[in-house]
């Protein structure tokens, strides 16, 4: 481990100063899953109280980039899960990722849609959709949890095929022939609330993400869901371009 030294004269916090020392560390030097030194050793490397080492291992939990085991440590978390932004299933997506996708069917029923629900797949209030409640885990590990509504009309007969460890959209594509063409996605920041907490591994109160998806088969909305995924394991990355103003693009042309 490098020995960098905290800066007591620094204006910025002695928490935030070791919070960066234990990023590098983190990012440079150990994998994922290794123990990182105790609070005791941090405490006597860089002179600092219990009571800071804690504030800076705190963050690092609350932020997915630490795990503490009961009675173990503290580990180094695995890399966040890029949020994707295409029309792919949460199956495809661990696949691609190299990690096992799996699933656990927690409700379902087939229920008369309520005023957003049919807003979403524009149906009328109290149309027969397809309710579902799903656990989805990656290496066994939960990540989100999904409430899917579909038309019962789209897939009559979905009630009796379970989805634990299986992907729905391939079953509505191989089984109904719903071939999803077109999807829109919604993403905002969240509480995880008390139900979702104890299933998600998370305490109460940890930030999730709250993606809202509708897709769309020929024009036809026929999936609405609401995923509440973790906070400390999802990230979201986008490209930005640049937009020339107007005027400037066409003074650009002129000079060519
Ligand atoms: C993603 C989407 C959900 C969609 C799910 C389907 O997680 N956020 O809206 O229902 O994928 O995944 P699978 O086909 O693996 O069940």
């Amino acid at each position: 481990m490098k020995t960098v030294s905290i800066n007591p004269r620094s204006s910025v916090p002695k928490y935030s100063q070791l919070r960066e020392i234990l990023l590098d560390l983190i990012e440079a030097e150990l994998a994922y899953d290794a123990l990182i030194p105790s609070e005791r050793e941090l405490v006597d490397r860089y002179g600092l109280s219990r009571m800071t080492v804690r504030q800076a291992i705190n963050n690092l939990v609350a932020e997915g980039r630490l795990y503490r085991v009961a009675g173990k440590g503290t580990f180094v978390a695995r890399p966040k899960v890029e949020m994707p932004l295409r029309l792919t299933s949460f199956t495809e997506d661990m696949i691609a990722r190299g990690q096992r996708p799996g699933s656990r069917d927690l409700e379902r029923s087939i229920d008369g849609a309520s005023g957003q629900v049919a807003r979403a797949l524009g149906l009328n209030l109290g149309d027969a959709v397809h309710a579902m409640v799903r656990l989805r885990t990656a290496d066994l590990v939960p990540m989100a949890i999904e409430r899917s509504y579909i038309p019962v009309q789209v897939a009559p007969g979905l009630e009796d095929v379970t989805l634990t460890d299986r992907s729905l959209y391939e079953i509505l594509a191989t089984r109904f022939g719903v071939a999803l063409d077109h999807g829109e996605q919604t993403i905002e920041a969240g509480i995880v609330d008390a139900e979702d907490a104890p299933l998600l591994g998370l305490r109460p109160g940890s930030a999730v993400l709250l993606v809202e998806r509708r897709s769309f088969a020929q024009g036809r909305p026929v999936e609405f869901t609401i995923s509440t995924y973790r906070g400390d394991r999802y990230q979201l990355h986008v490209g930005l371009d640049v937009t020339l103003p107007p005027l400037a693009g066409a003074l650009g042309a002129m000079r060519v």
